[in-house]
């Protein structure tokens, strides 16, 4: 009985060890086959969507070997700054896109350039977006998560977020951290709940202001001009006035010719 005990425990660690490295193995070769960026993880559902995790790996660039097939790409919790052009070109069938928690304070244009069609949901949630670039976000139907990012509340983020798809959480979540024009109150403010703030219409009335400055110098000059044309003319047909007055006496001629060569 003992015997078969010993024999029974050296043949079931020989199988688990077999096992083991069969397991192993069959793991480096999908890993050496699917050529899935060095760290990450990547895997693949029965329908064929690929998954590639970059989660949490202190990352400070967006990996560049990304498998044009990939469906769900995750790169939060990593050290990106920013998202430069073209950084996921060629991933025509990429769903879902994950920058969240982050550095990223710069979208560069074109950034999602090639996701216009595919792309389902951006999210950019908790990073150091200040400026918004609508530029970035051209062509691009993705609902995009912006919450819990350091936004500056201006005319230029009044303008485009109306042409943005934005996932719901973004109503409450687009909070202003500061303002331009400063001291407008919005600070702490969900931007898109508080449709009574203009951040555009000051900018509108000092353009009229300037416009209006301008006009008036042109106007001034045109006046000035005119005086000083009707002035000179004045002055010059009151000289010839004189100057035929003058004509019959011979001492006024020399008085006008001395003043003329005074003038002159
Ligand atoms: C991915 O790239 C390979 C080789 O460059 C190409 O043959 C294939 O068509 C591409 N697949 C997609 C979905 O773009
Ligand atoms: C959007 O981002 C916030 C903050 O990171 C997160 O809590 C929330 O779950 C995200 N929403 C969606 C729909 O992913």
């Amino acid at each position: 009985m003992p015997q078969a005990a010993v024999w029974l425990l050296r043949y079931s660690v020989v199988m688990c060890l077999l096992l083991h490295s069969l397991v192993m193995m069959t793991f480096c070769f999908h890993h050496a086959a699917t050529s899935c960026s060095k760290r990450c993880y990547c895997s693949e559902t029965e329908s064929g969507g690929k998954t590639m995790r970059c989660s949490n790996l202190q990352l400070t660039e967006i990996p560049e070997d990304i498998p044009n097939d990939t469906q769900h790409v995750y790169l939060d919790f990593n050290l990106l700054t920013a998202v430069p052009t073209n950084a996921f070109a060629g991933l025509t069938q990429l769903v879902e896109l994950d920058l969240s928690h982050n550095e990223i304070s710069q979208l560069e244009h074109g950034a999602f350039r090639g996701l216009g069609t595919s792309l389902q949901f951006l999210d950019l949630s908790s990073n150091k977006l200040v400026n918004f670039n609508p530029v970035a976000f051209k062509g691009l139907k993705a609902r995009a998560n912006l919450t819990n990012n350091p936004w500056q509340c201006d005319c230029n983020l009044q303008r485009a977020l109306p042409f943005v798809t934005l996932e719901p959480v973004s109503l409450t979540g687009i909070v202003c951290h500061s303002s331009d024009p400063p001291g407008m109150g919005v600070e702490g403010l969900a931007f898109i709940l508080e449709p009574g703030i203009d951040l555009c219409g000051l900018i509108k009335r000092t353009t009229d202001v300037a416009m209006l400055v301008v006009m008036f110098g042109w106007f001034t000059m045109v006046i000035s001009y005119l005086v000083y044309y009707v002035r000179a003319n004045q002055e010059d047909a009151r000289r010839h006035l004189e100057y035929l007055k003058s004509l019959p006496s011979r001492q006024g001629k020399s008085e006008e010719s001395s003043t003329i060569s005074t003038v002159v």
